[in-house]
């Protein structure tokens, strides 16, 4: 088992991103490792971290700055650790939310991915409620794409390969 606990940080501005994030810290802590899970923004340092894993909703083709704050940081240090990314995105009835590994992540997110050598990288579906509010989510409700993408059954066994990449490499 990992020495040091695993960091799940998220970017989320409607929640969505968030219960991915929180999905994926229980399934590695059911797993038996120790996680802290946190918004991107209030990571302060890496440096207890053994293993990272951040996510974020991705917004007109964008990651969530707090997100690319993030890793562009602590670049260094990632880099000597295991680190994975995923985001939140495709939804609306079509391929992209069938086939959300096939969506590209938004500019710069794979080559951040390959400077800190990530292990791994998903694109999952995303969700649209205008409960959450905000005007943006409004909008896209109005255009027909309220609904939920998010494949949670999908995130958890995403979890998983980590926790199997872990046990694998300690
Ligand atoms: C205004 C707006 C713009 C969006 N732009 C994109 C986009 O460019 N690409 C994409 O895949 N998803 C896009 N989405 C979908 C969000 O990424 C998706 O709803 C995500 O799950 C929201 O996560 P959150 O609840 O954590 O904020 C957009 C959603 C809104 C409301």
């Amino acid at each position: 088992m990992l020495a040091r606990p695993v960091l799940v940080a998220y970017a989320s501005r409607h929640h969505g991103t968030e219960e991915m994030a929180i999905e994926i810290a229980d399934a590695l802590r059911a797993a038996g490792f120790e996680v802290d899970l946190r918004a991107a923004s209030d990571v302060l340092t890496i440096e207890p971290y053994g293993a990272v894993i951040v996510g974020s909703a991705v917004y007109m083709f964008h990651w969530e700055i707090p997100a690319l704050e993030l890793i562009r940081r602590e670049r260094v240090a990632l880099a000597t650790r295991k680190v994975w990314l995923f985001s939140s995105g495709p939804v609306g009835d079509g391929k992209s939310t069938r086939h959300p590994e096939t969506v590209p992540h938004p500019d710069g997110v794979d080559e951040l991915a390959d400077e800190v050598g990530a292990r791994g990288r998903a694109m999952f579906g995303g969700r649209v409620d205008p409960r959450q509010g905000g005007f943006a989510m409004a909008i896209m409700a109005k255009a027909g794409l309220e609904g939920d993408w998010r494949d949670l059954p999908r995130v958890r066994a995403w979890a998983h390969e980590i926790a199997a990449d872990l046990r694998a490499a300690t």
